[in-house]
C-alpha cells in the first residue's frame, strides 16, 4: 500500500495542507503542538477506523469550521489505484449540507460511513500511547485486537456492534432487573445474542491471535537478541457461543446480584509475560516497550500476510522514546514498506533517503 497523494482541509489545526509522501522513509518533522500528529491522524482515518487518539469526530474539525475534507491518492499492491475522500460534519454541519461524523467516497462512489472504507486502505500506526498495551488496563488490549480484526474482516464490526448494543441493553436491564416483571424472560433472549455474537467475536480472536502471538514473540526474541523471551497468550471465556451460552447461565444469580454482565468477550484480556512474569506488573520500561513494539510489528506482518498488501506505517513520535538498538531494529524491520514518521528532531533524518516535511502551526513544506 502506498499514499501517493493527501489533501487536508479544515481538520484540526491544518487549514489546507498538500501531502505527497514517498514509496519508502517519509520524515514529518517540527516543534511540538504544531499539527504533526495531525496529520498523521487523518492519514490513519483512511484506513475507516476512528482517531487513535481516541477523539470524537467533531472534535478532528478545524474549530470554527463546520466540517473537514480529506483527499486521497493511493495504490494498493495488486497495482490498482484508489481515490477516497472523506467528509467530517461538525458543530453546525447541517447548515453546510454536511452530515454529522465521517461520510466517505471511494473512487468517487458514495460508500456511506466512513466505517465502511475498512478493508481498503490498510495502514498501522504506532504511538507513544501504545505502551499502555503493555502496561495499561485490558480494556486496552480488547481494542487493540478488535480494532485490528475490523480492519481485516469488515464482517467483524457488524458482530461486534451486534454484541455491544445487545451487552448495553442487558446491563441496563441488570441494574435495575428486581423492578421489572418478565426480566428473566427478557435477560434470556439478550443472552442469546451475547452468545451468538459473542462465539464469533472469540473464533475470529483465537485465530487472529495465535498467528499475531507467534511473530511477536519471535520479534521480541531477535529485539533481545535471544536474551529474553516474552510469552503472549489469549485464553478465550468460552471456546464457543454453545460454551458461552452457558456460562452466561451459569452467572446468571452472580449477575443479577452485581447488576452487569460479568462473563464475556467484553471481559477478556491477553496476557503478556516476560521472563514468565507479568509484563505489566514487573517489566522494566524497556521491555514493556519492545513488548508493544514486537506487537505493532506482528500486526503489520499479519495485515501483510493476511490481505496480501503491506500496510503503511505511521510512526508518531516513538523513535526518540526507543535507544539506538531499538531504532535500528525497528527501521531495519520496515525496509519495504512506505513509513510515514513525525519526529521533533529533524537533526537525525539530515541523510535519510527518503523526503523531509516540516509542519509549521498547521502549515505543511517540503524541505528535501
Ligand atoms: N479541532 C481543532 N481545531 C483547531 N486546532 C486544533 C484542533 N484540535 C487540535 N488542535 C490543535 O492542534 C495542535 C496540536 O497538534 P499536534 O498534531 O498534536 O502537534 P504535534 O506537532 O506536537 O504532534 C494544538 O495546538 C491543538 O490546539
Ligand atoms: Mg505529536
Amino acid at each position: 500500500m502506498i499514499l501517493s497523494q493527501h489533501t487536508v482541509q479544515n481538520y484540526r489545526n491544518i487549514e489546507r495542507a498538500e501531502f505527497c509522501p514517498g514509496p519508502g522513509l517519509t520524515v514529518i518533522c517540527g516543534r511540538n503542538g504544531q499539527g504533526k500528529t495531525n496529520l498523521l491522524e487523518s492519514v490513519w482515518l483512511l484506513s475507516g477506523a476512528k482517531s487513535f487518539r481516541g477523539s470524537k469526530d467533531q472534535q478532528l474539525v478545524r474549530r470554527g469550521e463546520p466540517f473537514s475534507v480529506l483527499e486521497s491518492a493511493a495504490q494498493r499492491d495488486d497495482g490498482q489505484a484508489e481515490r477516497y475522500r472523506i467528509v467530517i460534519g461538525g458543530e453546525g454541519c447541517e447548515a453546510a449540507g454536511v452530515r454529522t461524523g465521517r461520510s466517505a467516497q471511494l473512487d468517487g462512489v458514495d460508500f456511506g460511513r466512513a466505517t465502511n472504507l475498512a478493508g481498503h486502505f490498510y495502514a498501522v500506526v504506532f504511538a507513544p500511547t501504545h505502551l499502555s498495551l503493555v502496561k495499561g488496563s485490558p480494556d486496552g488490549r480488547r481494542r487493540f485486537v478488535d480494532a485490528a480484526l475490523m480492519q481485516l474482516y469488515p464482517g467483524y464490526i457488524a458482530v461486534y456492534r451486534r454484541y455491544i448494543r445487545a451487552l448495553a441493553q442487558k446491563n441496563a436491564l441488570l441494574r435495575d432487573a428486581r423492578r421489572f416483571e418478565g426480566a428473566e424472560q427478557l435477560l434470556d433472549s439478550f443472552d442469546l445474542a451475547l452468545a451468538e455474537a459473542g462465539g464469533e467475536m472469540i473464533r475470529r480472536r483465537k485465530e487472529y491471535l495465535e498467528g499475531l502471538f507467534a511473530i511477536a514473540q519471535k520479534t521480541y526474541a531477535s529485539l533481545s537478541a535471544g536474551s529474553e523471551e516474552c510469552s503472549f497468550s489469549y485464553r478465550p471465556c468460552a471456546q464457543d457461543s454453545e460454551e458461552l451460552l452457558e456460562k452466561i447461565h451459569a452467572a446468571r444469580a452472580s449477575e443479577l446480584r452485581a447488576g452487569c454482565s460479568t462473563v464475556g468477550p467484553h471481559r477478556e484480556d491477553l496476557i503478556i509475560k516476560i521472563g514468565g512474569e507479568d509484563a505489566r506488573a514487573f517489566g522494566s520500561q524497556g521491555q514493556q516497550r519492545s513488548a508493544a513494539l514486537s506487537l505493532k510489528l506482528a500486526e503489520a506482518r499479519q495485515i501483510a500476510r493476511i490481505t496480501g498488501s503491506e500496510p503503511v506505517m505511521l510512526l508518531d513520535d516513538v523513535l526518540s522514546e526507543l535507544d539506538g538498538a531499538r531504532r535500528d531494529f525497528l527501521l531495519g524491520k520496515l525496509e519495504g514498506r512506505q513509513v510515514l514518521l513525525t519526529s521533533c528532531d529533524a537533526a537525525s533524518f539530515h541523510h535519510t533517503p527518503g523526503g523531509i516535511w516540516e509542519m509549521e502551526e498547521g502549515r505543511l513544506h517540503q524541505v528535501q
